[in-house]
Formats: structure tokens, C-alpha cells, sequence
């Protein structure tokens, strides 16, 4: 892994993006596909793919003309260059680069509020507002209804104490002036929320459908309280995030987006949101009353772009792809700022939704080294809402590989000594596993287990050596015998 690899980030909002990701090659146009079904369908079919395209939907039946949406960003090549990284890297390659780049010493340069940007270039207000001319999808069979807002990030302002927030929160279009802003107990958006409310406020809000993905993926990601997303990506690029202010509310939010939704979250205008297939692969928050944004002003580029970012479920996805890029470098940060030495690989499988299983390498050093790795992964920041397992092993063990993990945790821990269990843990009502009566109960936790596979420290000199065979011996192999299995001949 070449450790001198520095980020180079040459776009700065979706069409930026989009450009590059044509210039590679790896962009493919629909034309004439429906929002009711086909969009969906296509989701399904090309998502779970490491390298699937990204696709632009075009000529949307019942859409404005030039009313576009694009899905997949995070795959191919196109991955590494989202990050401003050359094009090979592999996919710890690419958590590790990033780590190094903007995770290790990171940086924040605060946005630049500016005048005017084409975000204002369609402005609805009053009755021309019309949420519904966008091509939002119905995306999953069973969804309650159009989903505008999975590529999306909503921001708020801190009422009593001014910081400005971006986070990912799910939007379902309820009628032309409204949408769903479901927020999770313990969110950003959520605490802001209930302070407003608290004062008896309605809670301005701007959500951006169709921003720069890297301001999506970090609305999507644990920045520290009272940081603004926008401003970390700044730092990210070197140059501050350009900023328009909204004409009802002041928030502020990029002047390149491609689509701004601006109004009020009030605590009586109420829809019903839901079900929406989750990434857990389970319908599992189902219908619930929700607060909706009260759209006051609709702002959008000309021929706007909304970006889709649907959870599939059942495995790995895009969103699973690149949450694992970000939050194992995140995580492995988070455990080596409170202290823990040692720590080799963070990787939080794709399986899991990034979320749900981490494994965590360490090169021991202590007796309680596991312990303390493993609980501070399960706790910290960017790891407590929603983990359910994180496995501890020696620096042998290449985390980043399930079935190594798997392997390592059969064969080097005992289940009844070696499994540690954290109680009340933050849960996500996505979690199927959340028992009725606990959901209703609003008692959203879980248990997590901490599994130390390490070699116990006090006998890991005595621990049975492994026939795994070493990177020298797997080389030879190939040499000499590779042909066995390409069909070739012998060497
Ligand atoms: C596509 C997507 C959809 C999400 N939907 C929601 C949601 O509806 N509600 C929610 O509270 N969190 C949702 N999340 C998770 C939050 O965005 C994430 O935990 C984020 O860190 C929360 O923002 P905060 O750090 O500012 O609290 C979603 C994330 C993504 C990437």
C-alpha cells in the first residue's frame, strides 16, 4: 500500500461529479423508465454489484423535460475517484488512503456563504410549489410510497446553541407541498428538533436532494456534536463549500445543489410515513405518524439531478460500500483517540449494513487490550447506533475478509469466556430484532457482544502455530501449480 497517496478532489457538487464519472466510462442513460416500478427494478438489478454502473434516468414518464435521477455512485472505479484517489485501489486500499489523507489529521474549513449559484436558477413558491414534478420512486414493492429523499441530507440550526447540522434523514413525498422528515432519537436533526419544539418554534429546515456525494455521505455519517458536516468536506477538499442562504429561512446550503427543499417542521402537521424497505433488509419501523416538512420554497438547477441512494437489504449494497470505506477509518480513529494503542484494521462488513459487524485487528500489547479495543469499537462515535458484534483478533487476521474473521473467531475463542456483553446499547428502529413491546415502550436498545478471538495474551507464545499458509508459500503454489486450475500447463 503506497502510504504517500494524497487526496485530490477535482469536483465539487453532482455534476461535477458526473462529468468525471462519464469521462471513465462508466455511466449508462435510461431513457422512459417509470418512477411507479422500473426504477426500482433497475435498483435491484444493479446495486449489489461492486461494479455496476452508475445509471442517469432520463425522459421520466409524467416529469418535466430534462428532470433526471441518478443512482449508484459508489462502485467501480468511480470510487476511488470520489475520494480524489487513483483508480486501482481495492477497497481497504481505499479505507486505508482515506484514513491517511483526511481521517488521521483532519480538517475543517468552514464554508463561504456567496450570493447567487444555480441552485437558484428555478425558484417555485406559494402555489407553484410541486414536490411531485420530481422523480422521486416508489423503490421497494412493498413501500408505503415515493421515497424523494435516500440520497439526500437535511440541515438545521441549533436554536440555543447556533451550530448548523447536515444529516441523512429519509424523505417521503406526502403531497405537492409536503414531505416526511423522519428523524432518529439521538440524531443530530433530532435533538435539534426536540429544542425547537421545546420553546414551542416550528424547526426551519433545508433539505438538499441531489448535493455533492460527499456532503451526502457525510450527512449520512457520526460527526462529532456541534461540527458541521459541510465544513468537514471543506476540509476534505482544501477550499471551503460555497453557501447560498435560503429566502424564507437564512439556512444556509450549496450553491451548486441540484435540488433544495425549504420550510417548517412543526409538531402537529403529522403524515403517516412508512413502511420503507430498510437497510436491515427488514420492513422493520413500518408505518409511524411523522412531522413533515411544510415546503414553503422548492429552489432547483435547470434539468436538476435527484440523487437515489435506496438501501436493497439482504447483503451488501452501495450504501453498505462506501459506509464501510468511511466509518472502519472513522472507527479506528474514534478507538485511537481515546487512548487504545494498537490497533491494526477496523472493518465494518458490508453485510451488516457497515453497522451491524465490525471486526477490529490489534497487535497486543496488554493483558485487557482486547477488552478495552473491543468495547471502545463497540461505543464510540461512529460505532454505538445499531452495532450488534464486534470481534477482536491479532494482526494476523485481515479483518477486511468475512470468512477470515469467521475463521479466526471459530478457532481462537471459547464462546463462554470469550464473549463479552454490553446491555442497553443505542439501537436503530430498523432493527427487525426489537421487540414489540421495547419499540412502543420507545426503549430503542440493544444488547452487543464483544467477542475477543485473540490468542489469550497470557499463553498467546504457547497459542498452536497456523497452517495458513504465508504469502510466500501461497506465491510459490500459484507458480508451480496454478495451471491445475486455469486449464494451462504445468510450469
Ligand atoms: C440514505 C440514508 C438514510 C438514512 N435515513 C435516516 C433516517 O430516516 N432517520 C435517521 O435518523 N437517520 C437516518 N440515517 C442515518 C443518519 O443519517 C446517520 O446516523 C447520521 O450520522 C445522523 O446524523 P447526525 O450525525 O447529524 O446525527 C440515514 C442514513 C443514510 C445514509
Amino acid at each position: 500500500m503506497d502510504k504517500t497517496i494524497s487526496g485530490d478532489i477535482q469536483y465539487d457538487d453532482l455534476r461535477g461529479w458526473l462529468a468525471l464519472a462519464e469521462r471513465m466510462g462508466e455511466v449508462k442513460t435510461v431513457r422512459g423508465a417509470s418512477w411507479e416500478e422500473d426504477i426500482g427494478l433497475a435498483a435491484e438489478a444493479v446495486l449489489r454489484e461492486e461494479n455496476g454502473p452508475c445509471v442517469v434516468f432520463d425522459d421520466i414518464p409524467g416529469c418535466p423535460k430534462g428532470f433526471r435521477l441518478l443512482m449508484n455512485v459508489f462502485a467501480g472505479k468511480r470510487r476511488s475517484m470520489t475520494f480524489g484517489f487513483p483508480e486501482h485501489l481495492n477497497k481497504w486500499e481505499l479505507s486505508e488512503a482515506y484514513w491517511r489523507a483526511y481521517v488521521k489529521e483532519p480538517r475543517i474549513i468552514p464554508h463561504r456563504i456567496v450570493e447567487d449559484g444555480p441552485v437558484f436558477e428555478n425558484i417555485m413558491m406559494g402555489e407553484d410549489i410541486d414536490v411531485l414534478k420530481f422523480p422521486a420512486p416508489k423503490w421497494h414493492e412493498k413501500d408505503g410510497g415515493r421515497y424523494i429523499g435516500t440520497g439526500t441530507y437535511s440541515i438545521t440550526r441549533d436554536p440555543e446553541e447556533n451550530w448548523l447540522n447536515a444529516g441523512a434523514y429519509r424523505a417521503m413525498v406526502n403531497d405537492r407541498k409536503s414531505v416526511g422528515l423522519r428523524l432518529a432519537t439521538g440524531h443530530h436533526g433530532y435533538i435539534h428538533r426536540e429544542k425547537y419544539f421545546a420553546r414551542g418554534e416550528p424547526m426551519p429546515v433545508v433539505m438538499v436532494l441531489g448535493g455533492d456525494p460527499l456532503d451526502f455521505f457525510y450527512g449520512g455519517m457520526e460527526a462529532p456534536y456541534g461540527v458541521f458536516e459541510i465544513d468537514i468536506v471543506g476540509g476534505l477538499r482544501g477550499r471551503p463549500a460555497k453557501l447560498v442562504r435560503g429566502k424564507v429561512t437564512g439556512l444556509p446550503f450549496p450553491a451548486g445543489a441540484e435540488i433544495v427543499l425549504e420550510g417548517y417542521v412543526t409538531p402537529d402537521n403529522l403524515m403517516t410515513e412508512g413502511p420503507f424497505g430498510e437497510w436491515t433488509g427488514h420492513y422493520a419501523g413500518g408505518k409511524r405518524q411523522t412531522p413533515v416538512i411544510d415546503i414553503r420554497a422548492i429552489y432547483h438547477r435547470n434539468d436538476p439531478i435527484l440523487l437515489g441512494v435506496p438501501p436493497m437489504g439482504g447483503g451488501a449494497d452501495e450504501m453498505a460500500r462506501y459506509r464501510a470505506v468511511l466509518r472502519s477509518a472513522t472507527i479506528r480513529q474514534n478507538v485511537a483517540n481515546a487512548g487504545v494503542p494498537g490497533v491494526e484494521r477496523v472493518w465494518c462488513h458490508e453485510i451488516g449494513g457497515a453497522r451491524l459487524l465490525h471486526g477490529v485487528s490489534i497487535k497486543q500489547r496488554y493483558p485487557g487490550h482486547a477488552t478495552q479495543a473491543g468495547h471502545i469499537a463497540a461505543q464510540c462515535g461512529a460505532s454505538a447506533y445499531a452495532v450488534k458484534y464486534v470481534i477482536v483478533v491479532d494482526e494476523d487476521v485481515d479483518v477486511t475478509n468475512l470468512e477470515h474473521l469467521l475463521w479466526a473467531m471459530l478457532t481462537r475463542s471459547d464462546p463462554k469466556e470469550s464473549i463479552q456483553f454490553i446491555e442497553k446499547s443505542w439501537d436503530s428502529q430498523a432493527d427487525p430484532r426489537l421487540p414489540h413491546d421495547k419499540r412502543a415502550a420507545g426503549d430503542i436498545t440493544h444488547s452487543v457482544a464483544v467477542i475477543d478471538a485473540c490468542k489469550p495474551f497470557h499463553w498467546r507464545d504457547k497459542f498452536p502455530p497456523t497452517n495458513v499458509p504465508s504469502a510466500e508459500v501461497l506465491r510459490r503454489a500459484k507458480e508451480r501449480f496454478g495451471w491445475l486450475l486455469t486449464g494451462g500447463k504445468p510450469g
